[in-house]
């Protein structure tokens, strides 16, 4: 995470500056939860310089995502899935290129206007869960339903993912699966028009990962929420409704299923 900078993913905040932050959503219309259109980016590229070094993380990159659309991103490690992903979100901003969210674009989008951005449109779930280990699982979510506006309940969430018998449990009395399920109730508590996983099975054996995957399939269709998953899984394509494949910094191939599989259904 230190390559994210100030930016907090969970909350969304710059720093713990939480100011007055302006509206994104300006434009009537504007809004993707209304419909159509998540993310358009065209040209997309990244390069990251250290020192005398220089890393070309994305090579023109265009990616859309439609409003209620279950994405699987897919490729080697080191192909950019995770840099993609971050400007997605407004952690990282790329070199060149234009990320449209809806009818805004973040490439040029002040910090502010990105804080609100993250905090209010957008949730992310990592491999690794993220969790204070001192806040029991209704706690943990009700942190982030504290600063947004019209959240869940940390109940309603909690149950979403299968956690309502769970949400007294502090994280280490709960399993990998279980807290993995808790992060994805905050990240989707705050009703976020787009949620974003790298990898949020890549520390999870398979019985778990599989529930998880549910978790997530589950909030698609009942919350509508669109999903974008980065995993080096194959298997998992069978779930998506369109499967993106990333091959050093380049999309590689785009899948449309028209059969989702169930996904305790899908073959490992
Ligand atoms: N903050 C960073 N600084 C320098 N290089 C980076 C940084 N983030 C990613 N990279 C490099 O960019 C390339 C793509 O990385 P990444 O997007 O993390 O790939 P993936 O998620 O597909 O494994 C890799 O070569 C990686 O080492
Ligand atoms: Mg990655």
């Amino acid at each position: 995470m230190a390559h994210h900078g100030m930016s907090c993913a969970l909350c969304g905040d710059s720093m713990i500056a939480a100011s007055a932050s302006v509206s994104l959503n300006a434009k009537p219309g504007a809004d993707p939860r209304a419909g159509a259109r998540v993310f358009a980016t065209r040209g997309l590229t990244k390069t990251y310089r250290m020192g005398e070094v220089t890393v070309q993380a994305l090579r023109g990159v265009d990616f859309d995502l439609e409003a209620g659309e279950f994405v699987v991103l897919l490729g080697p490690s080191g192909s950019g899935k995770s840099t993609l992903l971050n400007i997605l979100g407004g952690l990282d901003v790329p070199t060149s290129g234009e990320v449209m969210y809806g009818e805004k674009n973040l490439t040029t989008a002040d910090e502010k206007s990105l804080t609100e951005y993250r905090r209010s449109h957008v949730g992310f779930v990592f491999q690794f869960y993220n969790l204070i280990p001192s806040l029991t699982a209704r706690e943990n979510v009700a942190l982030v339903t504290e600063i947004v506006e019209r959240p869940m309940t940390p109940e309603e969430a909690l149950a979403l993912v299968g956690l309502a018998d769970r949400m007294d449990h502090f994280p280490a009395q709960l399993s990998g699966g279980e807290q993995q399920r808790v992060a994805i109730a905050r990240a989707i508590a705050k009703r976020p028009a787009v949620l974003l996983c790298d990898e949020p099975t890549g520390a999870l054996d398979l019985t778990t990962g599989v529930i998880v995957l549910d978790a997530l399939d589950r909030v698609n269709r009942e919350l509508g929420t669109a999903t974008v998953v980065i995993t080096h899984n194959a298997a998992i394509a069978g779930m998506a409704d369109r499967v993106v494949r990333l091959a050093d910094g380049r999309v590689v191939g785009i899948e449309t299923n028209s059969h989702k599989t169930a996904v305790r259904d899908l073959q490992w």
